[in-house]
């Protein structure tokens, strides 16, 4: 059996905790392939909202086994806050949730070389969410990181000295004001890898490749978007992971002939968190309404989302890098009651109009040409079928569906699980 993916299109937070939630009754196996505990996924059900961090979203289903994949990288303090958090849900965690031994370890060292880092940029920081994340897979790149299978080991306190030893020599060569007690930081470490190995360690490339024999269906969970790729996002201002299609490859072990179909989420508009360039942003009341209504705060770090209008240029460059098969559509109802509703379909760039995203975004270079489509006044959230649709968001539709040439096949009007449509 292939493994399909379902990967963000835009800066993150498109809805993809939902959607996987929404679609593991439809699969044996959920497996996170990249990211950390920079992504905060938010599900809704039963009027209760859990975010995850580094668990996969299909936890909820009784019948799912969810993997974490060695390309996720893990801080075990974090983790242990999460498994805390569903404590009271009575989910055995054991055998539903496997963690690859391959996947990297976020030290309390890395965390605190993201703030260094960051602090020592000033204005021209990142806005990393100071996980530890680009410290860590820096290591793993480096060829120095730690590893889920080494905590099996008897010397890991070793290893772990030796490497934190190294990131303090680090810190201190910053130069900035950091305030921090490592031996807190370590004892809480501590405490939280002795929780994490009671947890099922798995060779999940191995497990994953004899599921797909034994026909089992399995989805890959994306974090973050595909604009914040290491390669193909807005760098530097990117995660450190490579959140498209081809990382489920190398995040799993799946090859590429065994990929299925690509499930691309994307908002109805677009938002951004943390710095960088951002070319339909708004910076009126238009782009503070989206703010509101949509709620648009970071599930991991509270911060405001930055808003604007969709980028289709921005968009179809994802749905090529990715490959996507299908289309779903988020936050449709956040839209209501905005009477034109605009799309970004080209830039103006160095005096020319492109419809491709250049090397450079920076507001200096590119100008968003803008189609004006009608909106729409009806409330969305309690429809249930696609017939109910209102008319002006049947164009908004088909004129992205024309546009990016890939179906959109679930249009979501709520955060709740129920509040979604098929089309
Ligand atoms: P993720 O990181 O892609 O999983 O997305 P986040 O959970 O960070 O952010 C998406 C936010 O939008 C969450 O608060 C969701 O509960 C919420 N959400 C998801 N889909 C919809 C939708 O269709 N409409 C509305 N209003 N909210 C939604
Ligand atoms: P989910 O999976 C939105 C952003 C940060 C920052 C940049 C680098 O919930 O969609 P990092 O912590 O990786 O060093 O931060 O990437 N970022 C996200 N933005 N959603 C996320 O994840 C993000 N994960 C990282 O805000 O701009
Ligand atoms: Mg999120």
């Amino acid at each position: 059996m292939a493994v399909d993916l379902l990967l963000g299109l835009q800066w993150g937070d498109e809805g993809k905790g939902k959607i996987v939630d929404v679609l593991t009754k439809n699969y044996d196996i959920i497996a996170r392939f990249q990211g950390g505990p920079n992504a905060g996924h938010t599900l809704e059900f039963d009027g209760i909202k859990h975010v995850l961090h580094t668990i996969p979203s299909g936890i909820f289903h009784e019948k799912a086994l969810n993997i974490v994949g060695n390309g996720v990288v893990i801080d075990p303090v974090i983790f242990k806050k999460e498994l805390d958090n569903l404590e009271k849900f009575n989910i055995d965690i054991k055998s539903r949730l496997l963690i690859s031994r391959k996947a990297h370890l976020i030290l309390p060292t890395h965390r605190l070389l993201d703030a260094a880092s960051e602090t020592s940029k000033g204005k021209a920081k990142i806005g990393s969410t100071l996980k530890g994340i680009g410290p860590t897979y820096m290591d793993k790149t480096g060829r120095n990181g730690m590893r889920v299978g080494d905590l099996e080991l008897d010397n890991w306190k070793e290893r772990y000295r030796s490497l934190a030893n190294k990131h303090q020599a680090m810190i201190n060569f910053y130069d900035v004001d950091i305030q921090y007690d490592l031996n807190e930081l370590e004892e809480e470490f501590c405490t939280a890898v002795d929780v994490l190995k009671k947890l099922t360690f798995i060779d999940s490339e191995e497990y994953i490749h004899q599921a797909q024999k034994e026909g089992k269906t399995i989805l890959a969970e994306g974090a973050q978007g595909s604009l914040l790729d290491i390669d193909f996002g807005t760098y530097p201002f990117v995660t450190s992971s490579n959140t498209t299609a081809a990382g489920a490859c190398t995040g799993l072990g799946v090859a590429p002939n065994k990929i299925g179909e690509v499930l691309g989420i994307f908002k109805a508009y677009t938002t951004r968190v943390g710095s960088g360039p951002f070319p339909t942003e708004l910076f009126d009341k238009t782009g503070e309404d989206m703010g509101r209504i949509g709620n648009e705060f970071g599930a991991t770090t509270g911060r405001p989302r930055r808003c604007g209008w969709l980028d289709l240029v921005a968009l179809k460059y994802a749905v090529q890098v990715n490959g996507v098969t299908q289309l779903m559509m988020m936050k449709g109802d956040v839209l209501s009651g905005f009477k034109t509703l605009k799309v970004c379909t080209s830039y103006k760039y160095n005096g020319e109009v492109i419809n491709h995203l250049p090397f450079n975004i920076e507001s200096d270079n590119v100008t968003p040409v803008y189609t004006e489509l009608k909106g729409w006044d009806k409330d969305l959230t309690k429809l249930t079928s696609a017939e109910e649709l209102p008319e002006e968001l049947n164009n908004y539709i088909d004129f992205l569906e024309k546009a990016l040439e890939v179906p959109i096949k679930i249009v979501s009007v709520g955060p709740d699980r129920t509040q979604t449509i098929y089309r």
